[in-house]
């Protein structure tokens, strides 16, 4: 197994822990130390406009996290809106940003079904052609190659409703055009590019203690075991870990099984799109952050009981700017913002951040 030669930051083991009742307070240790004290990574998704735009995210982003995601801008759509044009200006923007400030910058994501331009879309299906990966690949990945830590090299490839045996998302563009062979074309295509960076497969809802979630750990684990006997060049599992405190049951066995079982396939496991989707909860907002609190600490603490599990993304960082106040299946019907992330609308620490800081002050060192 190759790992990413930044997968792990040095270990503060030696520094005193000092934990209490007011560990939020603005002035104490950031997330990104308390991880990395315990060989562990905490990072966030960033937008490059409000990166360029909004001086208290800045800031928050720079003291906080250990390692950056783009939330949009390393997506096709966005890089390759043109056949005959590439647009970095964005994700250049990104690393800059993680470069001052000392941090690493993971890739998300080369393959996928959604977040392609549309003549991709159109052209894809029709041609078949595979070298509309793999020329994709080849270019993204070599550019930046040496810079970013790791790929999620296919994200979502899981879809047991689309009726497959094997569980596969047989609507996505891929699929039909080439086929499951895409998917190990693809981390072949990824190493080749970039030797150095650890490869991931990312997928969605693996958590959840109900029927249509063990369908997709039963499928995601059948197609890492195939990855695996054939040789295919993939280091780790990225698990989103998008929860719903109050409409997916979650259960803190069935999670830590479930990693167990990924371990022992001889894969990392980053958590890589952490937030608790707080729509349908009480009214109370107190009541809902500590909720919210509750479900991380529980969900940390299994997963950082593995050694395997090597540190946590949020997808973003602050209420203001979550994806769940905007996205149509998690947001309020009145429109009120979601409180699903470790900093709120005017940028505070949240219950929710004493909760990570907690889990990752746990781990064993
Ligand atoms: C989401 C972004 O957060 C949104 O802004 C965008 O509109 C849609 O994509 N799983 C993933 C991420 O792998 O790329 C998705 O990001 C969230 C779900």
């Amino acid at each position: 197994m190759q790992l990413g030669r930044r997968d792990f930051l040095r270990s503060w083991a030696a520094l005193p822990v000092l934990i209490g009742k007011s560990a939020r307070a603005e002035s104490s240790e950031p997330l990104r130390v308390r991880a990395s004290r315990h060989n562990r990574i905490y990072g966030a998704a960033v937008c490059t406009e409000q990166l360029l735009s909004d001086v208290e995210y800045r800031k928050v982003i720079g003291r906080e996290a250990g390692i950056l995601v783009a939330e949009g801008e390393t997506k096709r759509n966005v890089l390759q809106p043109q056949r005959n044009v590439f647009n970095f200006s964005r994700t250049d923007a990104i690393l800059k940003f993680a470069q001052d400030n000392d941090q690493l910058m993971r890739g998300h994501t080369l393959v996928w079904h959604r977040a392609n331009p549309k003549w991709l879309n159109e052209e894809i299906v029709v041609t078949r052609d595979e070298k509309l990966l793999t020329g994709y690949i080849e270019a993204i990945v070599g550019r930046y190659r040496g810079q970013l830590n790791s790929w999620d090299v296919v994200n979502e490839a899981i879809e047991p409703d689309d009726g497959l045996v094997s569980g596969l998302r047989q609507q996505s563009i891929w699929f039909r055009a080439l086929g499951e062979s895409y998917i190990e074309t693809a981390f072949h295509c990824a190493r080749a590019a970039d030797p150095d960076a650890s490869l991931y497969y990312n997928e969605a809802n693996l958590e959840g203690d109900v029927a249509w979630s063990e369908r997709r750990r039963r499928a995601t684990l059948k197609l890492l075991e195939r990855l695996i006997s054939k040789n295919v060049p993939i280091d780790a599992l990225g698990i989103q870990g998008h929860l719903k405190a109050y409409r997916v049951k979650y259960s803190d066995e069935v999670f830590s099984r479930f990693l167990d079982d990924v371990a022992s396939l001889g894969l990392r496991i980053l958590i890589t799109e952490f937030d608790v989707a707080d729509a349908g909860g009480p009214e109370d907002r107190v009541q809902r952050d500590a909720d919210v609190a509750s479900l991380t600490h529980r969900y940390l603490d299994v997963a950082f009981s593995k050694p395997s599990v090597i540190g946590c993304l949020t997808w973003g960082i602050t209420d203001k700017y979550s994806w769940l106040s905007r996205d149509e299946h998690y947001r309020w019907p009145d429109g009120q913002s979601s409180r699903g992330l470790p900093f709120d609308q005017e940028f505070k620490r949240k219950p929710m951040w004493d909760a990570m800081v907690s889990a990752y002050d746990k781990t064993p060192i």
